[in-house]
């Protein structure tokens, strides 16, 4: 684990460098424990209940019983903390109430293609055999789409490091890739402005630097894609601002509680610039009123279901 976890900062650190950017070193702190939850959890049954680490035996022996190791139970204790994974499901977005695989058919009948990114996918519902609701996956929808896939349907999902020996054709894990550093995948055959769905499930959760985070997700989102997310309830109203910066509107934020807190729903709004934007109510400029930005900016925001 010690060698993985040097290789995967590694790569993290190369990533970074090549797309110019300078990771804070607390950001980096916090990633370097991510990457040994990531280890650690590899090795974890997903869905395994771990009991929180107030209860310290009970904690240390489920750890020790799924890793195999009273070492690493030991170190999940005192430093890394754990991580559980669903194997990777859409759960968050049905609760939101989007149906990623009925939205991906429905573009794909429109547009001749699609392309779908989840961020932190862990299993991406590939071990099916240990994995609760399958269909809800990325599994799940390579197989829905076997006959388009690596055609016309694209399905791509990142880890901190990798977790897959071989997957179907038209399916890529880009390990060693953060939600800050998603720019990397545009090296890795993902164009900017080609992606309609962006998804992630107590994932991008972990991202100190959701300003990067936001800004290279609306970059690969085609107009009018979708991301999906869940994040800090505190930060919610800073995360719209940045959000919107970046020409991300929000749709919909349901407040879930506990360990999932809120999630996200944005869409990529079209390239025009807000002034050309017709909003009920708002005379456009040439109509000889001057429409001040902000306005339109709560104005749009009012326009959110909550
Ligand atoms: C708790 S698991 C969740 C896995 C899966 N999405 C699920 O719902 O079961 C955390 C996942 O987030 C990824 N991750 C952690 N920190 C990240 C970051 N800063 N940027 C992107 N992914 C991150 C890890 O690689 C891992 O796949």
């Amino acid at each position: 684990m010690y060698k993985d976890s040097i290789q995967a900062r590694r790569e993290i650190a190369r990533n970074f460098t090549a797309l110019n950017y300078r990771v804070d070193p607390l950001h980096w702190q916090t990633l370097c424990m991510g990457v040994n939850r990531d280890l650690q959890a590899k090795k974890m049954r997903p869905n395994v209940p771990v009991p929180s680490r107030r209860k310290v035996i009970p904690f240390l022996k489920m750890m020790h019983q799924e890793t195999g190791s009273m070492l690493k139970a030991i170190l999940a204790f005192g430093f890394d903390g754990p991580w559980t994974s669903s194997g990777g499901s859409f759960r968050l977005a049905r609760e939101i109430g989007f149906d990623i695989a009925h939205y991906a058919k429905n573009i794909h009948h429109k547009n001749g293609k699609v392309t779908f990114l989840e961020i932190g996918a862990a299993w991406a519902g590939f071990r099916a055999e240990e994995c609760a609701g399958h269909q809800a996956t990325i599994s799940g929808l390579s197989g829905e789409f076997r006959e388009q896939l690596g055609e016309s349907v694209f399905l791509h999902f990142t880890n901190l490091t990798p977790w897959h020996a071989s997957l179907p054709k038209g399916v890529t894990e880009h390990p060693y890739v953060t939600a800050a550093g998603l720019g990397a995948l545009e090296n890795r055959g993902v164009q900017a402005g080609e992606v309609d769905i962006i998804y992630s499930q107590a994932a991008a959760y972990f991202e100190q630097d959701y300003t990067a985070f936001l800004r290279s997700a609306a970059r690969l989102l085609k107009e009018d894609g979708v991301l999906i997310f869940n994040h800090d309830p505190v930060l919610a109203s800073a995360m719209d601002e940045v959000a919107w910066e970046h020409g991300l509107r929000l749709v919909r934020r349901k407040q879930m509680g506990g360990m999932n807190g809120a999630i996200a729903r944005y869409h990529r709004l079209r390239s025009s610039p807000v002034s050309q934007m017709v909003f009920p109510g708002v005379k456009r400029a040439e109509d000889e009123e001057v429409v001040c930005e902000s306005l339109v900016m709560s104005a749009l925001r009012r326009n959110v279901e909550v």
